[in-house]
């Protein structure tokens, strides 16, 4: 098996000191290494990407990421951030379409294409987000819905290009406060349809949305999903790092 994506994007939190705390504490829980079968990641807000680089350091088992940027390299884009820019930062990772900013900053599945080409022309990592909303579930359109999501962001890869692809299912009910956890018997179905199509041609399936302490093990035990991207139980550092060890019991 491949390696296990165990993850998390802090959204719109943490000063830089507690970035700084946050990291500080991962580089030493770690040591230099990341547990066996395990590759961790780590996505702050722009803010604290070069100060994140920095106590990660240049060779460090924890990849680094940035929460969206833009598809042009340059330009008149006011509030934007390029992926040369992002990768200037130290940024390895983009996150593409997370459903905050396909509900609040009007991101397309258009948007999600030009993006995730924009991450591969400059050999960054394009963490794309799909997920279907509570209507969409109970109608019972939930892998239609993201199957369709996906193929628009992921139209015209090469084989090669899509293996550099890492694609993430959070389902917008299940993600956030307002979110309730998913269970494994909701989401064997999607994650047999992404594995179908997806499952030996892109860089992993992550699972996202809810996830905690207490059904972390289960999640990792679905068919086809290589990894997990976390929120909130991940933003306390005690948090992820127990993460990281279910991640490395689930790899052996
Ligand atoms: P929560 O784990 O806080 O539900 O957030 C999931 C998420 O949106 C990760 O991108």
């Amino acid at each position: 098996m491949s390696e296990l994506w165990i993850g998390t994007s802090w959204k719109m939190t943490k000063t830089l000191a507690e970035a700084r705390a946050w990291t500080s504490g991962l580089v030493e829980a770690l040591d230099g290494a990341a547990p066996d079968g395990v590759q961790p990641f780590v996505i702050p807000s722009f803010t604290a990407t070069t100060t994140v680089r920095g106590i990660l350091g240049e060779d460090s088992p924890v990849l680094l990421g940035v929460q969206n940027a833009h598809w042009e390299d340059a330009g008149a884009w006011t509030g934007e951030v390029s992926v040369p820019q992002a990768k200037d930062a130290g940024a390895e990772l983009v996150e593409i379409g997370h459903s905050e900013r396909r509900e609040h900053f009007g991101e397309t599945v258009e948007t999600t294409r030009l993006k995730v080409a924009a991450a591969l022309r400059h050999d960054l990592t394009p963490l794309l987000c799909i997920g279907e909303d509570a209507q969409v579930k109970e109608a019972g359109g939930s892998s239609a819905f993201i199957l369709e999501q996906a193929a628009g962001a992921l139209e015209g890869l090469s084989e090669r290009e899509l293996a550099r692809v890492v694609i993430a299912y959070e389902p917008i009910w299940a993600i956030g406060e307002k979110g309730r956890p998913a269970t494994t018997a909701e989401l064997r179905e999607p994650f047999a349809e992404l594995g179908r199509v997806y499952g030996d041609r892109a860089a992993g399936l992550l699972y996202g949305g809810s996830v905690n302490l207490g059904n972390a093990e289960d999640l990792l035990g679905i068919e086809h999903v290589t990894g997990l991207f976390v929120g909130r139980t991940a933003w306390d550092l005690e948090g992820y790092l127990e993460l990281l060890r279910i991640g490395a019991r689930a790899a052996r």
